[in-house]
């Protein structure tokens, strides 16, 4: 039988617990919520919501399937009693450096060797969720700010601010120009900051984008760069989706624009990545911090003793990382597949009547529906996300969910599902846009 536990609260909880920067109260999760409660299976739940709102990525995982079949000894890694020990013991938390070593190569190689690595200065954390909460403890004090452009990651809200007590300063992009930032909106936001006297520590750039799915041009880097270095603050790239340019060619880490000035001021920047999208292992909760300054290496591994990964996993990931055969395939076959499903999907959203931002990488697009709205308001985009969450029955972002500051937006994940329920999904956005079509000539 349950416990029965009474309901009346009597004793207290900490600031923490009880404040609201969680940011969970928002429609991209309880977008996830509906879907958990009635979700779409091709066979059983014909019906039911489309999850469009996951940036998962299914594509590849025959490949990560097909090497463990073949390398049967690295997927069975701690099961022998002498590497079961070895793992059950280890708990150092440099991470072990075979690891490091695999991870720092991965990074260079899915930069096609634009940008080195050095393994001693990988960080290893709980996915980027944690790199970037470890990184802003780091950075920042209670009561300051990290300046992020919008519209940008919602977890952001939960990761950056909940547990650090730092805020978040907006830096407005729009549509006029692709959502790029420009000097004149991160100069705005460094004054909003300045006129509400909060200190800013940093700016914190996502570089390929989610949600917008596209990637930073390396003169807006470099615009970046010069803002930081001016105003004498940090830098933090999330470029968690680097591996996930559909054309390698196309994203601009900032790694290069480093190494490109001989690391000249580098010691304000730092690099947060994760398997969790360009492998597709969320699960696995494998993240790192590469930063170029030394005291942030040391105090960021100090940290990561709160978030550290298991010993099993880095010894599975460290052999399969290191097989370059494999990872130059997989990078490159991940790539073709991701552009073919966003082909696809642009394609579908187009016969539709449905515009997109030119993307080029990551696991969603960028969808525009402002011409469906009443009017240009946020209610007017949440009106519409909810008839296509409870009528169309496809779970999509709002873009205000992600702090976009023009209406009509909403974000669009493709790689979380197989080909045939994507067509299905864009086969009920058709149908709804040609009776919406109807509704508007009546
Ligand atoms: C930009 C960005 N950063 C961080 C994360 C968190 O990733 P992880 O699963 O590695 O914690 C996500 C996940 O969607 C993301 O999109």
């Amino acid at each position: 039988m349950a416990i029965e536990i009474e309901k009346r609260p009597t004793v207290g909880l900490s600031k923490v617990a009880t404040s609201d920067t969680h940011g969970e109260d928002s429609p991209y999760f309880a977008g996830w919520k509906a879907y958990d409660e009635n979700p779409f299976d091709e066979v059983y739940n014909p019906s039911g919501i489309i999850q469009m709102g996951l940036a998962e990525n299914q594509v590849s995982f025959d490949l990560l399937e097909e090497y463990l079949e073949k390398h049967k000894e690295v997927a069975k890694c701690g099961s022998g009693i002498s590497s079961f020990r070895e793992n059950a013991l280890f708990q150092d938390y440099h991470g072990l450096l075979s690891f490091r070593k695999a991870m720092a190569s991965f990074m260079g190689q899915v930069r096609a060797g634009r940008a080195t690595f050095d393994p001693d200065r990988v960080i290893i954390t709980a996915g980027a969720t944690a790199a970037n909460e470890l990184l802003t403890f780091i950075l920042a004090d209670p009561g300051d700010a990290l300046l992020v452009p919008t519209p940008y990651y919602p977890g952001f809200d939960r990761d950056l601010r909940w547990r650090t007590g730092v805020n978040i300063i907006q830096v407005h992009c729009d549509s006029s120009n692709n959502f790029q930032v420009t000097p004149q909106a991160l100069e705005e936001a460094y004054k909003e900051a300045e006129s509400k006297n909060i200190k800013v520590r940093g700016l914190l750039i996502t570089n390929p984008s989610n949600p917008l799915g596209s990637t930073v041009q390396r003169c807006v880097l470099e615009e970046i760069l010069e803002f930081v270095t001016r105003k004498n603050i940090h830098l933090v790239s999330d470029e968690i989706y680097s591996g996930s340019a559909f054309c390698c060619s196309e994203f601009v880490s900032i790694a290069e624009i480093l190494e490109s000035r001989n690391y000249k001021d580098s010691e304000r920047v730092h690099i947060v990545y994760s398997l969790s999208k360009d492998l597709g292992l969320p699960g696995f909760r494998v993240g790192t911090i590469y930063s170029y300054n030394d005291k942030v290496v040391t105090t960021a591994r100090r940290m990561s003793s709160f978030t550290l990964i298991s010993s099993q996993t880095q010894q599975l990931l460290a052999s399969m990382l290191s097989d370059k055969k494999f990872t130059k395939n997989y990078i490159k076959t991940n790539r073709e597949r991701l552009r073919r499903r966003y082909e696809m999907i642009i394609g579908g959203l187009r016969s539709a009547g449905i515009e997109c931002l030119k993307g080029n990488a990551g696991l969603f697009c960028w969808m525009n529906l402002s011409p469906l709205l009443e009017k240009p308001t946020k209610e007017c985009e949440l009106a519409v996300w909810n008839t296509i969450l409870h009528e169309v029955k496809l779970n999509i972002s709002p873009g205000s969910s992600c702090h976009c500051s023009e209406p009509g937006w909403f974000r669009v994940c493709f790689a979380n599902m197989s080909e045939n329920t994507l067509q299905i999904a864009l086969k009920r956005i058709h149908d709804f846009m040609e009776t919406r079509k109807i509704i508007q000539k009546h």
